[in-house]
This record gives C-alpha cells, sequence and structure tokens, in this order.
C-alpha cells in the first residue's frame, strides 16, 4: 500500500516519463495492481504523448469533478483506469487533464481522490499509486495528494539549471509537508544523470536524500514522453527501465519504513467497491508501445446503475476489438 507522489519543475526535468517508468517497472507481487494518476494541474501528456492518441481523450481526470459532485466518484475512478498490461488489468493509468481550464472543476475533488489513493492499498485486490503532480501540483488545491502521501519524489537533473530552479521549489515544499502533511522526510530525490553534480553533492544542495538515479538517455525517455522508437525488448531491458525499476524497489521500500514510523494515516474508510475493469487499450504497453498496432477510439460507456461489484465491465472490449489499441 505505496502512495507516491512524483513532481517535476521548470525545464521539464522529466517527471512524467519516469512516473510512467515506474509504473511499467513496479514490482507487483501476485494479487497486486499498479495506478499512475496523471494529476498534472497544467494537463497530461501521456495519451497524446506514449500512447499517441490511441486511447480517447474522453477517458481521464477531468470526469472525476462531475462525478464527485454526483456522489459517484469511487465508481467513475475505476471507469477512467486504461490497462496498460496487455489486459492483465495489472498496470493502470488514469489520464490528466486535456485541458489545464478543467483543474478549476477539480478544486473540491483532489481531497477526496488522495483519500481514494490512501485506500486503495487496503482494498481486497490492493493497488499501489504513482501520482503525477507536474510542475505545480504540489501547491494549490492539488497539495493535499502529497501532503497523504507516503513519499514525495521530485525528479530533477544534475545541472545547475534544474538545481537552482528546486532548490526553492523542495524548501516550499519541506515547509508545506511540515506544516500540513505527515513531514518533510517524505521527500526523496529522482535525480536524471545529466550535468557534472554528484549524488552526494545533489542531496546536500537540496537537502533531501537520493532515491534513485535515472540514466540521461533521450531515446528511452523519448519512447515514454513521445511515443517514439523501439518499444521492444531492448527498451525493456535498457538501463534506463532497469534504473526505473531499482528506484520503485527503493520507493516501496522506505515507503514501508516510513508508515512504520508513522501513526496510521487516514484512510477513506472501509472497503471500496471493486469497480469495474478497466478498458485494455494496449495490447502491449507490458512490452511497451511496439505492440500498439491500431489507432482507435471508443465511445464513452454509458453510466449504468449496477453496483460496480456486480457490474459487468464497462469498457469490456466486444470481440476483443472495442477498448485495444492495435
Ligand atoms: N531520463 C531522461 N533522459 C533524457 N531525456 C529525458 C529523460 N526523462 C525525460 N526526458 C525528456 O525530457 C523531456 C520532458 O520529459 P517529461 O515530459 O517526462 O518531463 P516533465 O518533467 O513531465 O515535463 P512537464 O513539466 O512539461 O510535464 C522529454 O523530451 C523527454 O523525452
Ligand atoms: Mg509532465
Amino acid at each position: 500500500m505505496t502512495v507516491v507522489a512524483v513532481t517535476g519543475g521548470t525545464g521539464a526535468p522529466g517527471a512524467t516519463s519516469t512516473a510512467l517508468a515506474l509504473l511499467l517497472t513496479w514490482p507487483l507481487p501476485a494479487g497486486r495492481r499498479v495506478i499512475l494518476i496523471e494529476a498534472d494541474p497544467d494537463g497530461g501528456s501521456i495519451l497524446a504523448g506514449a500512447l499517441q492518441g490511441r486511447v480517447s481523450a474522453e477517458y481521464g481526470l477531468h470526469q472525476l469533478g462531475v462525478a464527485h459532485r454526483q456522489g459517484n466518484l469511487v465508481d467513475a475512478f475505476f471507469r477512467q483506469l486504461v490497462d496498460l498490461s496487455d489486459g492483465r488489468r495489472e498496470r493502470l493509468l488514469l489520464p490528466g487533464l486535456v485541458d489545464p481550464t478543467q483543474a478549476s472543476g477539480l478544486a473540491y475533488t483532489w481531497d477526496p481522490i488522495s483519500q481514494l489513493a490512501a485506500g486503495l492499498g487496503n482494498q481486497q485486490i490492493p493497488h499501489d499509486v504513482i501520482v503525477d503532480l507536474g510542475r505545480r501540483g504540489t501547491t494549490g488545491a492539488s497539495a493535499i495528494v502529497a501532503r497523504r502521501a507516503d513519499l514525495v519524489l521530485p525528479v530533477v537533473r544534475g545541472t545547475l539549471p534544474s538545481l537552482a530552479q528546486a532548490q526553492p521549489r523542495l524548501a516550499a515544499l519541506r515547509n508545506d509537508l511540515d506544516t500540513h502533511g505527515t513531514g518533510s522526510d517524505s521527500i526523496a530525490l529522482v535525480v536524471i544523470e545529466q550535468g557534472r553534480y554528484s549524488r552526494q553533492e545533489i542531496g546536500k544542495h537540496l537537502e533531501a536524500p537520493v532515491l534513485g538515479l535515472v540514466p540521461f538517455d533521450p531515446e528511452r525517455a523519448r519512447v515514454l514522453s513521445d511515443g517514439e522508437g523501439d518499444t521492444g525488448k531492448r527498451f525493456l531491458r535498457s538501463r534506463y527501465m532497469r534504473a526505473a525499476r531499482t528506484t520503485a524497489d527503493a520507493a516501496i521500500n522506505l515507503a514501508a519504513q516510513r508508515r512504520m514510523r508513522l501513526a496510521p494515516r487516514p484512510t477513506s474508510g472501509g472497503q471500496l467497491p471493486a469497480g469495474p475493469e478497466a478498458p485494455a487499450p494496449s495490447d502491449g504497453w507490458a512490452q511497451a508501445a511496439a505492440y500498439i498496432r491500431r489507432s482507435e477510439t471508443e465511445p464513452r460507456p454509458e453510466p449504468h446503475s449496477e453496483s460496480p461489484a456486480e457490474a459487468e465491465p464497462a469498457h469490456r472490449p466486444a470481440g476483443e476489438e472495442a477498448g485495444h489499441v492495435r
């Protein structure tokens, strides 16, 4: 039951690519699942980037504001998830906002979303959660997500511009987490290995431990940020993806240690409904986007009144066609 919030900064250090790499490499013991919530208030980039527009932009976070006002948040949350694990529903994406102006509609929804995320680890099918908060999601209404997370992972590059812009941001974040969250010891850095500063120097300068090092590898990163390039086994076995896996392992361990030190966090209380199964728009994000062969837009599902536990999956692919991107 781990919730990690990934955050970026000016200069686009690589927060979304790193968050997606974490999703794809997150260790999943049998029966566990992981969800990436693309919660960047400036808008999401995975549908247009990694997924190359192959999933309808109807899916996503923007649906949750209205659903919350209608008292339907949990059901809507599960309905918006997109399966990136070849139909196994293990690695799931909640796509981000299409338009930053949609962020205002979520002002009162971040709190319940953060509670939902915290509660997902305790469900019959436990889910870990990665949240991409983008450059400014640790401030404003969505700050509650970082405050409730087990870990907050700022992504920085080891260059002077990246470190210079990160320092005041991290100072403000530390202050916010100490004042309103569970403490600034939730901050752990993910460093993209670009620039001349060492791990020790970066940690000292930003006054936070370095959780993981990710190679500076524009070719591999472009697969995740732009949906370009080789996505087969070479990609999955690359140093970049192995570093993401190591970072995910470290995050899980650090989060567990931290939880042991803290009192139990408030959760949304009780078991959440299991939720309908996610659509599987990709027939192979588990093996990355090379397996994506056909662009297809899925119509919005009709809302249904059955309880989620009993309902048919809202996006069950008809004849293995709808809901898949080939
Ligand atoms: N480890 C890396 N090595 C090299 N290039 C990278 C790496 N990670 C990301 N990039 C590149 O940096 C650019 C920005 O990546 P990404 O969109 O992940 O950053 P971001 O921090 O989420 O940006 P934004 O704040 O705009 O959302 C992309 O071109 C991506 O390919
Ligand atoms: Mg981003």
